[in-house]
């Protein structure tokens, strides 16, 4: 144990909190992190090495808690990354990029490209193919790469042989015979500036001499870099320094290490160190609660709610870690015990044979020295959301890390639509977690889209008057289903913002049809059901056209007298119905007010109508819609729209097809003209645009 870490009065408390307390607000299992143990960490290495003002790059795989790395960054380290993810952390964490080392054999191109894009100090490059990629990208993007050659120094750590990294075996960096090469021929590319030296040899090592012998390697390869006029300006000699896991034990000799390289550290290079667990591993525990007790032929185990999925070091590498109960036992166990997880492994330990005073089922344990390596290395492996995390300073306390739900479980899933499972044996529940949706616009008007042909939505009209809300829910004009249809690709249900289900819109049908056809429910041409009869769509990118109903009931010339004015207009059904009138402009007219006079007119009774107001331009038509129902302007209308590019073609002769300007945007419509003002095969053509895609909480919902 140790200062950030202790009992008072017999309870575990991290700094001036306790455990117990954070437990019951957090829940078990989670990480603890103590904010001063890692800035006293930082300081210690920084002390021991000032002489020579080195750079000292967190290594972000030890532990990429954002806020933890915000610490860390805010006392001036820069970071080592080994991936591009990595370099997202980083960046997001606040390291400078230009304090970014870059190691690892498998950079692909992409993360190189991100990492060029980002301006990184330098890659430690790890074979000659890397060399040449990276040389590849540097020239496509018109940049110059900075890079340091991983060196092989074939050193043995004597560490568990799972984290050598430093021997000719190991995957890990290039041998100085090929390296001499590589330095070589980078030093001759135009693009490519080699700036330094690197090596890792390995993690949780004890002491100095791995490090002395593979420098004293280096270092005679770095003057006969230097004779042959290849100067470098860094030397990174890694991480790896080990930490305390047994009360015992020390840590690594950090002052000892900064002195005994001095005479390896050529002048005019600057040091370079690596440091992960020395960091922050004894800064953080993993606090689990014992479920239950249980006597094995040969063993005790105690069943801990953690398991190897939150801190797989035990099982994977045999690591030991002290574990400790929350509230301080005096009595001791008879027997030895394990102490396991729920995970259904052999491997699943914390801890064999081992000596542990005795508690009870619902109390606390503390596995300690798990802040490096710990959360990192965690999986959802047995169904199992990754654990919450909390940070302590003094008497403060932080939830940093929120624990997983089941719902992110399945997040990221997806089932495809075109498998069929709805032919099998059994009905399958509604898919449980989250559902996605889609927020499109067409001509102005916004939607909510679903698939819901699994049903999965069942209270509907609710769905929708939670969703459209502008303010609490995702706000939109409309939720569109799609949904089964017997005889058509799919049936279109739209709902209005109050729940009731609307028949049509051209606008929402439009939407409709992009979306299923994205999803794969239905192909380019698809005939989809509506309340107010089938649709036929054609999709070519965000453009989709839609068959209308052949329009009826044309009247020309109908004269209305409304108070002491007369209004000449032209009456059509596109499926509802329009009254369309003309006018020079139609800017300054007062749509509301016009159009409400009209639409309550006698002459429409009982059913009213809608109201176009239309202007003729050199390109098309610009209108405006007064709609009923809604009882006000709209800023788009597709049947309107329809009617009056139909009748400015009948009246005026505007040929086909015809351009309709709208306040939410501009439509085509195409149509046939027959002997005797007949028209047929409509046609609907306006954009559908993807605004964004989401997922709704399940759980919430259905
Ligand atoms: N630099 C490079 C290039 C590395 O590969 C590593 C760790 C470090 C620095 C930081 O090493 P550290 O100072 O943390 O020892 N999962 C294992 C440790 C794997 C270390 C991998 N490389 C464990 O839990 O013990």
């Amino acid at each position: 144990m140790n200062s950030f870490f202790h009992y008072q009065e017999n309870s575990l408390f991290c700094e001036e909190k306790s455990i117990e307390e954070i437990a019951t607000k957090v829940g078990t299992p989670f990480y603890i992190y103590s904010y001063s143990y890692i800035i006293q960490n930082i300081q210690q290495l920084k002390k021991a090495f000032s002489r020579y003002n080195p750079l000292i790059c967190y290594s972000l795989k030890a532990n990429p808690n954002i806020t933890l790395c915000r610490i860390i960054a805010s006392y001036g380290l820069g970071a080592d990354i080994v991936s591009g993810g990595e370099l997202y952390q980083a960046l997001k964490a606040g390291f400078p990029s230009e304090k970014i080392v870059y190691s690892g054999v498998g950079k692909t191109p992409d993360e190189i490209k991100y990492a060029l894009e980002k301006n990184i100090l330098f890659f430690n490059v790890e074979s000659e193919q890397e060399l040449q990629e990276i040389k590849k990208i540097a020239e496509k993007l018109n940049k110059r790469a900075k890079v340091s050659i991983r060196i092989n120094p074939d050193i043995d750590a004597n560490t568990h042989h799972y984290i050598t990294t430093g021997k000719k075996e190991n995957k890990f960096g290039i041998p100085f015979p090929q390296a001499e090469k590589i330095y070589k021929e980078a030093s001759k590319i135009p693009g490519i500036d080699t700036v330094g030296i690197h090596m890792h040899i390995g993690s949780q090592i004890k002491n100095v001499e791995p490090y002395l012998e593979a420098l004293q390697r280096l270092k005679i390869f770095i003057d006969k870099l230097t004779r042959k006029g290849i100067n470098l300006s860094y030397l990174d000699i890694g991480g790896g320094f080990g930490i305390n896991y047994r009360e015992k034990e020390e840590k690594f000799p950090i002052e000892e290490l900064s002195e005994k390289i001095a005479p390896l550290v050529p002048p005019g290079m600057r040091l370079i160190i690596e440091p992960g667990r020395y960091i922050v591993g004894n800064a953080g525990a993993l606090i689990t609660k014992l479920i239950y007790k249980k006597s094995g032929k040969r063993k005790e185990f105690l069943i801990v709610d953690a398991g190897m999925n939150d801190l797989i070091r035990p099982s994977l590498y045999g690591a030991y870690h002290r574990i400790i109960p929350v509230k301080k036992s005096l009595k001791k166990y008879g027997k030895k015990v394990d102490i396991v997880g729920p995970i259904c492994e052999s491997t699943d330990f914390f801890a064999q044979n081992r000596q542990f005073p005795a508690i009870e089922s619902g109390e606390l344990i503390a596995i300690l020295d798990a802040g490096a390596y710990g959360v990192s290395m965690s999986s959802n492996y047995n169904g199992r959301p990754r654990v919450a995390e909390v940070l302590v300073k003094n008497d403060n306390w932080w939830l940093i890390k929120q624990k997983e739900s089941y719902w992110n479980l399945t997040q990221g899933q997806i089932v495809p639509t075109d498998i069929n499972l709805y032919h099998r044996e059994i009905m399958l529940p509604a898919s449980p977690s989250s559902i996605e949706f889609w927020k499109m616009e067409g001509a102005g008007n916004d939607f909510i889209l679903l698939d819901n042909r699994d049903e999965i939505i069942k209270k509907r009209a609710e769905l929708a008057q939670k969703l459209c809300q502008r303010k609490k829910g995702i706000g939109a004009d409309g939720l569109i289903l799609i949904e089964r249809a017997k005889q058509a690709d799919f049936f279109m249900r739209i709902f209005n913002p109050d729940g009731s289900e609307a028949e049509m819109c051209g606008n929402g049908a439009r939407c409709a049809a992009r979306f299923a056809y994205l999803k794969g429910v239905a192909g380019e041409e698809c005939t989809f059901q509506t309340l107010a009869g089938p649709i036929k769509a054609r999709i070519k990118e965000n453009k989709v056209k839609i068959k209308m109903s052949d329009p009826f009931d044309f009247k020309k010339e109908v004269k209305l007298r409304i108070d002491t004015r007369e209004y000449t207009g032209y009456f059509i059904n596109t499926g509802v119905p329009h009254f369309i009138l003309f006018y020079e402009s139609v800017d300054k007219v007062k749509i509301k007010e016009t159009g409400f006079k009209i639409r309550s007119h006698k002459y429409f009774h009982p059913d009213g109508t809608n109201v176009d107001f239309v202007e003729i331009k050199d390109d098309g038509i610009l209108i405006r819609t007064y709609e009923r129902g809604v009882e006000d302007e709209t800023l788009a209308c597709g049947t309107g729209a329809v009617a009056s590019a139909i009748i400015s073609h009948l009246i005026y002769n505007l040929s086909p097809p015809v351009k309709v300007k709208m306040k939410g945007g501009s439509v085509n419509v195409w149509f046939e003209s027959n002997e005797g003002s007949r028209i047929s095969n409509v046609f609907l053509e306006g954009e559908a645009n993807i605004t964004y895609k989401g997922y709704l909480n399940g759980g919430d919902y259905v």
